[in-house]
């Protein structure tokens, strides 16, 4: 099975043996990966449409892992048990959407259970509310494809509570920490950040609203970007 650049980011975060639940599986690409690569224990691979469901149960058991990969038609985490080592993924759903599963969800605030989340959009929102809810964010990703800068969030549980920055919430601060490893992706992704930012701006100010908060944080994502083209020059 191959997956692509975003699915094998998502990938490169699930530990050696886990437990997978797979939200929003649809096809089942990133299980039947894991599985085919000896790197899942068992997986509960679900979605909420009955389509998708189907389409995951045809390739699970045409690649002959129905032992190990259940399919189940569920809303989010419902009725979802985590069981010892239990990595959840949940990627290429709005960010809001992916608040909303983890807020109802049971059982993920343990320290057996990591988060894998890859957000479309609302990313800078989902990190806060993984700070707001005591998840430290041990390890992000970015992953290119084609003109797509797609965000990897790795998450578990600590229980402590926290607040982040403006620009941490934006870029990521392990994104940040990180920087060096794939300064080009880096840099393109700061870029795209403040081209977004820059359009809000001017259409805050066509609306007469206050850009202050919003110039200062374009400044700090531009300061990142020029701190990376000057180490691509070295
Ligand atoms: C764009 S696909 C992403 C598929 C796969 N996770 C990936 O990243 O390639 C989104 C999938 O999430 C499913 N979905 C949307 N809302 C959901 C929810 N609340 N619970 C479970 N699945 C959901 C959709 O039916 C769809 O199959």
């Amino acid at each position: 099975m191959e997956i692509t650049a975003r699915l094998m980011a998502v990938a490169s975060f699930v530990r050696e043996g886990a437990y997978l639940c797979d939200v929003g599986t649809d096809h089942a690409y990133l299980p039947i990966y894991l599985a085919e690569n000896g790197r899942i224990r068992a997986c509960l691979a679900s979605d909420i449409h009955e389509g998708p469901c189907e389409s995951a149960r045809a390739h699970i058991a045409a690649n002959g892992f129905a032992d190990i990969i259940k399919v189940k038609r569920a809303d989010g985490l419902s009725g979802f048990t985590p069981c010892g080592k239990t990595d959840i993924v949940i990627a290429g759903m709005g960010g809001a959407l992916i608040c909303e599963i983890l807020e109802k969800a049971e059982g993920i605030k343990t320290g057996d259970v990591r988060l894998i989340l890859q957000p479309m959009r609302n990313v800078p929102d989902l990190r806060a509310y993984l700070y707001e809810n005591g998840f430290d964010i041990t390890g992000e990703k970015l992953a290119r494809e084609e003109e797509r800068i797609y965000e990897i969030i790795c998450a578990e549980y600590s229980g402590e509570k926290r607040t982040a920055s403006k620009l941490s919430l934006l870029l990521g601060e392990k994104n940040i920490e990180n920087k060096a490893q794939d300064k080009a992706l880096f840099y393109a992704f700061c870029e795209k950040q403040a081209a977004a930012l820059e359009k809000k701006i001017a259409g805050m100010r066509t609306g007469g609203a206050d850009t202050g908060a919003e110039e200062e944080l374009l400044r700090e994502c531009r300061m990142q970007s020029a701190e990376c083209r000057v180490l691509n020059e070295k």
